[in-house]
């Protein structure tokens, strides 16, 4: 542990320099660390209480949703809208815009987020996350929120990050200032200061995909894979593969240790042209947070945070990590355009 700043410390002092600031965010911060305290004290314990297995729910994803997901959701709805500073929520589980209930103070923030990220993971004792993204209003506060209000680019994220129930709960986010990672001591129930300016290495030696998807994938998607597998690429031997089927985990791997995460556009029944991850609740803060690292994020051809969204669940092919793979890929698919 290098210093014993919690991150309310930590947010203190970064919110100082920023001219203007109110202190809404502090409070929209604080508000969900506590909602990520609450979640990790549940997914620490699931194996003791009735909280594993399926609702019977299908949620807007058309995936079978997980008591833990909806405990998750029905959390962080609750304490957000809560927190006086957001005048609209989104999430992976609810097919529209969540609005702040009548009565409620309101403000300038919106939040998206992935409640539970890996739910195929939960009951067998396998990382977690949540994911969150957060957007100033463009519309004037006090009139009614406009769907242009959440769909917006990446670009336009004021701060995003995820925490991550993994053999320690860590909180990684950034604000535009560099990604700093969190682990919450659970002695004391703060998350404290311990991967400060996290940068992700130039390269690294990781790939992260489900290979399983191999005879679904373009010419052009083989090539990138192949590419990794081969001898013939940066370090002369191939990569390792390592993938745990939840994104805040295999990112957070390939964040600190170098090396891409992809999920490609496949064709598998039903096909999947866009792949399977959500722009707005898992690539664009992940992209935030990869390029405030050093790293670059790609569908293939553009830009991840580039991208305007026309649908709050539409999906995204995703290439993220390092520079010299997500480069590599983007020549790849520009080859065989
Ligand atoms: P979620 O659990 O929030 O629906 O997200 C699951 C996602 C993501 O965490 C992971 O990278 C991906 O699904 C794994 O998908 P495959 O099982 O198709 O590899
Ligand atoms: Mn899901
Ligand atoms: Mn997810
Ligand atoms: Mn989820």
């Amino acid at each position: 542990m290098t210093q014993q700043i919690t991150v309310t410390e930590h947010l203190l002092l970064h919110q100082k320099q920023i001219p203007g600031a109110t202190g809404q965010f502090t409070h929209l911060f604080n508000e969900l660390i506590l909602s990520a305290k609450i979640i990790s004290r549940e997914v620490n314990k699931a194996g003791l209480v009735d909280v594993l297995g399926f609702t019977g729910e299908i949620n807007v994803q058309g995936e079978e949703v997980k008591k833990l997901d909806e405990y998750a959701n029905r959390i962080l709805i609750h304490r957000m809208a809560r927190s006086g500073v957001l005048c609209a929520m989104a999430s992976e589980e609810n097919a529209d815009i969540i609005e702040i209930p009548h009565g409620l103070p309101q403000g300038g923030y919106i939040i998206i987020f992935d409640p539970l990220d890996g739910s195929s993971n939960i009951d067998v004792n396998v990382n977690i996350g949540t994911i969150f993204s957060i957007h100033r209003r463009k519309s004037k506060i006090g009139t009614p929120v406009q769907a242009t209000d959440v769909l917006q680019a990446g670009d336009e994220q004021v701060a995003a990050g995820y925490i991550l129930y993994g053999s320690s709960t860590m909180l990684v986010f950034t604000t535009g200032d560099g990604v700093h990672g969190f682990t919450l001591d659970p002695g004391v129930g703060e998350f404290l200061l311990s991967h400060p300016n996290i940068k992700v290495p130039d390269t690294g030696k990781i790939y992260s995909v489900n290979e399983g998807y191999w005879p679904f994938w373009s010419e052009a998607t083989k090539k990138v894979v192949n590419y990794f597998k081969s001898t013939d690429n940066i370090h002369g031997k191939p990569y390792s593969l390592r993938y745990i089927g939840s994104l805040v985990a295999d990112f957070h791997r390939n964040l600190i240790y170098g090396g891409v995460f992809m999920y490609p556009a496949d064709h598998r029944d039903p096909a999947k042209p866009k792949g399977k991850l959500r722009l707005m609740c898992e690539a664009a803060p992940m992209a935030m947070l990869i390029e405030q690292a050093g790293g670059k994020a790609t569908d293939g051809n553009q830009r991840i945070m580039e991208i305007e969204p026309d649908d709050l669940h539409q999906r995204v092919p995703l290439f993220i990590g390092s520079r010299h793979e997500v480069d590599t890929i983007s020549a790849i698919y520009k080859e065989h355009n």
